[in-house]
C-alpha cells in the first residue's frame, strides 16, 4: 500500500471518530480501512463501553487494545459501526465481504443505530458489480449454489483455501452489473445454502467517508 493510500485511510478513520461518542457501544467492521481506526482508538480506551466485533481479526486487535469485546446477545444498542467496504454506489448501497468477514458485517450492520463507511474515493461506483461480489455458503452446498448463481447471470469463483469464521466457504461473483440491488440481494438471499451475499442494500450505510487526495469527502443518505 502506498503511503499517500494510508494517509487516506487514517483521515477517513479519524473523521469516523468524530461520530463516537462517551459511553457508546461502538461497532468495529473488518479490513485494512478498519485497521487504521483501530490504530488511532487508544484515546477511547475506558470511554467507549466496550465493541462488538465483525471477525476474529478484529477481536484480536481490540482486546490487544484493552477494549472490550462483547457479545451482540449481551448489547441492547449499538450506537455506531464503522466498517469499509469493497464497493459503494451513490445510494450507499455496499459490496462487502472482500476480507470474508460478511456475515458478521451484515449483522452488526443490522443492529447498529448509525452505519458509517470508510473507503478511499475509488470505492465509489456507478453500478455495483466491478468487484465480484462474496457469497458466504454453507461448503456442502457449494456446487448447488454456484449453479444458482450462473443461472442468475454471474460467473462465481470458489475462493479457494478460505473459510470464514463461521466455518463456511466463499463464492466471489464476477460479471454481475447489479443495476437493482435490493432485489439481487433477496434473490440470493433464496438460494438454498446461502448463508449471506455481501450486497447490503437493504441495509445501506447511513454515512460514507470517501478518502481522497484533497480531503475527506462525505455523502449522506
Ligand atoms: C471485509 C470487508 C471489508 O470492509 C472490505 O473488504 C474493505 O476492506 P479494505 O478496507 O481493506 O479495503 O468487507 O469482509
Amino acid at each position: 500500500m502506498s503511503d499517500q493510500q494510508q494517509l487516506m485511510k487514517r483521515r477517513v478513520a479519524a473523521a469516523a471518530l468524530e461520530f463516537l461518542e462517551d459511553g457508546m457501544i461502538l461497532g468495529v467492521g473488518t479490513g485494512s480501512t478498519v485497521n487504521a481506526l483501530l490504530d488511532q482508538l487508544g484515546p477511547w480506551v475506558g470511554r467507549v463501553r466496550g465493541a462488538v466485533s465483525s471477525s476474529e481479526g478484529s477481536s484480536i486487535r481490540l482486546r490487544s487494545l484493552g477494549i472490550p469485546v462483547l457479545d451482540l446477545n449481551d448489547v441492547e444498542e449499538l450506537g455506531l459501526y464503522i466498517d469499509g467496504a469493497d464497493e459503494s454506489n451513490a445510494r450507499l448501497q455496499l459490496i462487502k465481504g472482500g476480507g470474508a468477514a460478511l456475515t458478521r458485517e451484515k449483522i452488526v450492520a443490522a443492529a447498529a443505530r448509525t452505519f458509517v463507511c470508510i473507503a478511499d474515493e475509488t470505492k465509489l461506483v456507478g453500478t455495483l458489480g466491478r468487484f465480484p461480489l462474496p457469497v458466504e455458503v454453507i461448503p456442502m452446498a457449494r456446487a448447488l449454489v454456484a449453479r444458482q448463481l450462473a443461472g442468475l447471470g454471474g460467473r462465481p469463483v470458489h475462493r479457494a483455501g478460505v473459510v470464514t469464521d463461521n466455518g463456511n466457504h466463499i463464492l466471489d461473483v464476477h460479471g454481475l452489473a447489479i443495476e437493482d440491488p435490493l432485489s439481487l440481494e433477496s434473490a440470493i438471499n433464496q438460494i438454498a445454502g446461502v448463508v449471506t451475499v455481501g450486497l447490503f442494500a437493504r441495509r445501506p450505510a447511513d454515512v460514507l467517508l470517501l478518502g481522497t487526495a484533497d480531503g475527506v469527502r462525505r455523502i449522506t443518505a
